[in-house]
């Protein structure tokens, strides 16, 4: 059923005008319990969400809408391998990447059966015999892509790695080697080429030699282009410096293996339609990954999402870390009112994660229709954005400490470090458990220019320590988290017709600038063509 049309949503707004009055201070007051009662450790990472504006009998009221909206049903179908992206008709199973490969001789150990609440299993022989077959073929192309990395780790004449992608060929594999870069073997440089402005890779090509660099050509559907055009101006490159063996220095990430060998390149691992660019990174779209931390660490990765795959299916829903997340991104789009989240990753090397989830969020939730087309009258994604700690704070939490809107904003901080540095990284945690409070607690000032009115609420993610493990999970709790919000929200989070408009009108108006052609145009679109020609 559709959200705003259970008992459970009336009952939230009934509760949510109630909620007007709710302050963080006297929650915690009146609340000994509060703190230990809405945190929880799950794989890898520990959860404080009790700096939220919810209480109890928020979490309960929202379990009962994930119950009344078929969360469970929906999360199964997708661990099934039904074609839950149905405007494409594909499964999504990004899931099965992390499996290990031993699943696929115990096919019941390919779904864990549900316990809160009692789902049915639809135990189809060939729904099953499909999956073991998928599962095969996925480790296959695993061990074909882990020998490769570690042929190139070995291989010293090999210094610099370009990958060449865009979206999800370029943000998981950049977000995953800034942040394991404590792991990443010495004498390799990586290299990420997205964008369409040539300025970018023009950049990176003038510090590099055709015989030390290998060219990883990423991209799903190998049409995008910004990807095809930077991989035609890469190869024009290497072939006017002298480079001639095009099969060592270039590769390809891509579920088209016949157009990247129309494109001349030999060297290729493939993936599957039912794996979403944005959910990409644990296929070969990975290779970055693979070959800065090698295999082993790339396991380590997997095995971290997988123990959050796990996790998500089998924990009950009021211990399940993306559901409880899930949830309370839908109360606070659709009850509270917060149209934007505000992401903080203590921690310089998780820079590029505010990019990443906003791909993730953004391009999964940012919907309008229900799965069968029908306009949606509630608030679906929020606006996700953010920058590291303590960066931020001299530069946006100004807005987020005294602004006229409230932003929930979500600190991510590491207990360890891997520097020696003294000080700097009990400065760095104690700043960042100091935003949580000082959001929460506010000043007085009279209301004056000093006031702080507090009772702004964040969630505060700690990791023990980076790694590829802890990535792993930390990340597979954000693709989760969006699952739940996307299936509450009843859409369908794993196509993306939105991006596609934009591509089909600068084809027009590239030919256009070439032509000079204005007719037919507004007369703004006209006069802008006018002044780039
Ligand atoms: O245009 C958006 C998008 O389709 C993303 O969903 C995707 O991650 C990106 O482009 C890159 O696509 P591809 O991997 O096919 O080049």
């Amino acid at each position: 059923m559709r959200c705003d049309q259970t008992l459970a949503w009336q009952a939230l707004q009934v509760h949510a005008d109630k909620f007007k009055g709710f302050d963080l201070r006297s929650a915690f007051a009146d609340d000994a319990d509060r703190a230990a009662d809405l945190s929880q450790s799950a794989p890898h990472v520990f959860a404080d969400l009790s700096k939220n504006h919810i209480d109890r009998a928020t979490e309960a009221l929202l379990l009962g809408l994930a119950q009344q909206t078929g969360l469970t049903q929906h999360r199964d179908a997708m661990f099934r391998g039904e074609p839950i992206n149905n405007t494409e008709g594909r499964a999504v199973m990004h899931w099965l990447l992390r499996q290990p490969s031993s699943s696929a001789s115990d096919p019941a150990a390919l779904q864990t059966v549900q316990a809160d609440p009692p789902t049915v299993r639809a135990d189809s022989p060939t729904v099953r015999a499909e999956l073991v077959e998928a599962l095969s073929q996925v480790h296959t192309t695993l061990d074909a892509m882990l020998a490769y990395a570690e042929q190139i780790r070995a291989d010293a004449q090999i210094t610099d790695v370009v990958n060449i992608g865009i979206g999800g060929s370029d943000l998981g594999p950049q977000t995953a080697v800034l942040a394991l870069q404590d792991f990443v073997l010495p004498g390799k440089r990586f290299h990420f080429v997205s964008n369409v402005d040539g300025h970018e890779l023009a950049a990176v090509l003038k510090d590099l030699r055709p015989e030390n660099t290998l060219f990883l050509i990423a991209s799903k559907t190998f049409t995008t282009l910004e990807t095809m055009t930077n991989a035609r101006s890469a190869l024009a490159w290497f072939k006017a410096q002298g480079g001639s063996d095009v099969a060592r220095h270039f590769a390809a990430l891509t579920t088209n293996v016949s157009a990247a060998a129309e494109f001349g390149i030999r060297t290729t691992f493939g993936f599957w339609d039912w794996v979403g660019g944005r959910y990409s990174m644990w296929s070969a779209i990975g290779m970055p990954i693979a070959i800065a931390i090698g295999a082993s660490g790339f396991k380590d990765l997997l095995a971290g999402a997988h123990a959050r795959d796990q996790h998500f299916q089998s924990a009950p829903l009021a211990k399940n870390l993306p559901v409880r997340l899930g949830l309370l991104d839908v109360w606070y789009r659709n009850f509270m009112g917060y149209t934007s989240r505000s992401i903080a990753p203590y921690h310089s090397a998780l820079r590029r994660v505010p990019a990443y989830l906003q791909q993730l969020e953004m391009e999964s939730n940012g919907k309008r229709v229900d799965r069968n087309g029908n306009a949606l009258p509630y608030g679906t994604s929020p606006v996700l954005w953010g920058e590291p700690g303590t960066n931020g704070q001299h530069a946006y939490f100004q807005m987020l400490h005294q602004g006229t809107d409230v932003v929930p904003l979500e600190f991510i901080a590491v207990k360890k470090p891997t520097h020696r540095l003294k000080d700097h990284h009990e400065l760095l945690l104690a700043n960042a458990i100091a935003q949580a409070q000082a959001l929460m607690l506010g000043q007085a000032d009279n209301g004056g220019h000093k006031h702080f009115t507090g009772n702004r609420p964040s969630t505060f993610f700690l990791l023990d320590e980076l790694t590829p493990a802890s990535l792993g999970a930390l990340i597979a709790l954000q693709e989760h988290r969006v699952f739940v919000s996307g299936a509450v929200w009843s859409i369908n989070s794993f196509d993306q017709w939105g991006v596609e408009l934009g591509k089909v009108l600068a084809r027009d108006i590239h030919a256009r600038i070439v032509s000079g052609d204005a007719s037919g145009l507004d007369a703004s679109t006209a006069a802008l063509l006018a002044r780039v020609r």
